[in-house]
């Protein structure tokens, strides 16, 4: 009999189901929340509405695009956290409800778990070996683990501060880019030249910071601003540049030095940073294998929940019907 996994994802504001075949994808359904876009950030009590009203029209799409019946599911796997809780509840309830109707396991997926485990897909994309270094960058989180298997998890070093998404996105908004930026600077960064640099963060061992950066170029874009009220949109793309090549040394140094420390030679990127360009062509430079995940997974996505979900399963790893949302939730 086959194992089938549907997956599901609503730790923010992207509605998502996915279905797997015996760790191949069937499908993978993803409706994004364009409402937040208009107010500079996700609105949390907007984006757990549209969960509500969006949830069961994707799992729909989900399964009959994969030509699977609810009855042919073996199980059934949600992001548990970290995330918003009004939007996590939205998936605990639909996964809670449909794993008891149907009499089949529950799993209960850590997100930032799936965005590095989401390499495990079987299909053409390589797939690395445990143990591994992985690195997750996404809008919450800037993490550096050492992955031992599908469930242990060792947190090397992570931000002290800000994520590297929130410093795009952050600085990004300085530039009156709309949010999300990071996409909108990487397409801007390729057009420009790096030729403003920024304070430089000093943090210990294998811990990042952000939050520098960010005043670095807010006091940077003041002093400029009185001299030239048009500084932004005359240096725009130069600005991008900049800002992508001071976010990615920063990533660099820390990624290199726990590279060598940990004698780990697989590097794994996780989470929507991992879509930049400028990062991912700094990576290719280092002397390891480095697995970046093709762009369709790098931001949310229900396809890392359910190869999570069915590694957990193989695992025996399965979660009861009190499984509770978390919005803090430790890797
Ligand atoms: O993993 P993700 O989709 O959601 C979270 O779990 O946070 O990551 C979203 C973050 C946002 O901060 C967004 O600006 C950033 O990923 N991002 C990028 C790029 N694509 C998405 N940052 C820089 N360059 C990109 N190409
Ligand atoms: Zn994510």
């Amino acid at each position: 009999m086959a194992t089938v996994i549907l997956g599901i994802e609503s730790s923010c504001d992207d509605t998502a189901a996915a279905v797997l075949v015996d760790g191949k994808l069937r499908a993978n359904v993803v409706a994004q929340q364009l409402e937040h876009q208009t107010h500079g950030g996700v609105i949390p009590e907007l984006a757990s509405r549209a969960h509500v009203q969006r949830i069961i029209p994707v799992v729909e799409a989900a399964l009959s695009k994969a030509n699977i019946e609810k009855k042919d599911l073996t199980a059934v796997a949600y992001t548990q956290g970290p995330g918003l809780l009004g939007s996590l509840l939205v998936g605990n309830a639909f996964a809670k409800s449909l794993a008891l109707a149907l009499d089949i396991p529950l799993l209960a997926v850590h997100h930032m778990q799936a965005h590095l485990l989401v390499h495990f897909i079987d299909d053409e994309f390589p797939t690395p070996k445990f143990p591994f270094l992985g690195l997750t960058v996404s809008g919450g989180h800037t993490q550096l683990v050492r992955v031992n298997d599908a469930s242990s998890f060792n947190v090397l070093g992570e931000t002290k501060d800000d994520a590297a998404g929130e410093a795009f996105d952050k600085t990004g908004k300085m530039l009156g880019l709309p949010y999300p930026a990071g996409p909108v600077m990487d397409k801007y960064a390729a057009q420009g030249i790096p030729k403003f640099t920024f304070g430089k963060p000093t943090v210990a061992g294998l811990d990042f910071s952000f939050s520098g950066l960010k005043t670095s170029v807010l006091y940077f874009l003041r002093e400029q601003q009185d001299k030239d009220p048009d500084f932004i949109s005359n240096n725009l793309y130069d600005l991008c540049a900049s800002i992508q090549q001071a976010i990615v040394h920063i990533l660099m140094e820390k990624v290199t030095k726990a590279l060598s420390e940990t004698g780990l030679n697989q590097l794994v990127l996780g989470g929507g940073v991992s879509a930049n360009s400028g990062l991912r062509e700094a990576l290719k430079q280092l002397d390891t294998n480095v697995f970046l995940p093709p762009l369709p997974y790098t931001t949310d996505n229900a396809a890392m929940i359910a190869i999570t979900g069915h590694l957990q399963l193989q695992l025996g790893k399965m979660d009861t019907l009190s499984s509770e949302p978390k919005a803090r939730m430790s890797i």
